[in-house]
């Protein structure tokens, strides 16, 4: 049976593509993808690019077997599909960061704008400070240079977007990595083909940690 795979496109694409490949899969169709954005060459494995909360979407739908994604998207969605293997790519973390001259022993109620509420709201109730949380949909580091929020929550992965925009680290949240999971009835279906993937990922990991 074919497996149907939704995979997180842009950064999360670029780094799980070559580990897909290494795992057997034929990924020149998506390297040379255009606007594609459905792949169906291979009679094993389907693959759909989406963004990273719509891929749950569309396994929480039973539309696609298996999902390819960042633990921020499942933590931030409190994903109830299975979180089968820790894919070991896209490694990065959270940060609390602002301009040089913010206090965090501010006295007044702190505004933070994140892409993360969830998460956000998740850091502050275990440190035990009440914050007000704006949404943000990208390029969350504008917030605070504008005056909108006080500081941000996001994602750092080189660090570059803090330090060109002049901003720093005040607190570090949790690390990110990509991650497989399942839709529940499609690992009872395709037990065996789901298997085999998650043992040629296995294998694929090791042979490039070598
Ligand atoms: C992510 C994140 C930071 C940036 C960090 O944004 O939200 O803005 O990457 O990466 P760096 O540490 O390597 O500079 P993304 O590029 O996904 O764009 P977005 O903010 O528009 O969602």
């Amino acid at each position: 049976m074919t497996i149907n795979i939704a995979l997180t496109k842009g950064r999360t694409e670029k780094m799980v593509l070559p580990l897909l490949k290494r795992a057997g899969m034929n990924i020149e169709p998506i390297l040379n993808k255009g606007r594609r954005l459905i792949f169906n060459d291979d009679p094993n494995y389907h693959v759909i690019l989406a963004k990273g909360p719509d891929v749950l979407t569309y396994l929480n739908g039973g539309a696609m077997d298996v999902g390819i994604v960042g633990s921020d998207i499942l933590v931030e969605q409190r994903n109830p599909q299975y979180d089968m293997l820790d894919l070991n790519t896209g490694r990065c973390h959270f940060v609390l960061a602002s301009t040089k001259d913010f206090d965090p022993g501010l006295a007044r109620r702190k505004i933070i704008a994140t892409k993360y509420p969830q998460i956000t709201q998740d850091y502050f109730n275990t440190i035990g400070e009440d914050v007000e949380i704006i949404k943000i949909e990208g390029s969350v580091e504008l917030a605070p240079l504008v005056g909108l929020a006080d500081a941000i929550v996001d994602i750092v992965e080189t660090g570059d977007t803090l330090r060109e925009n002049h901003l720093q680290v005040y607190a570090e949240l949790m690390p990110v990595s990509t991650h497989l999971v399942v839709n529940k009835l499609a690992l009872k279906q395709k037990q065996g083909e789901i298997k085999q993937l998650l043992l040629q990922l296995q294998q694929a990991m090791q042979e490039a940690a070598l």
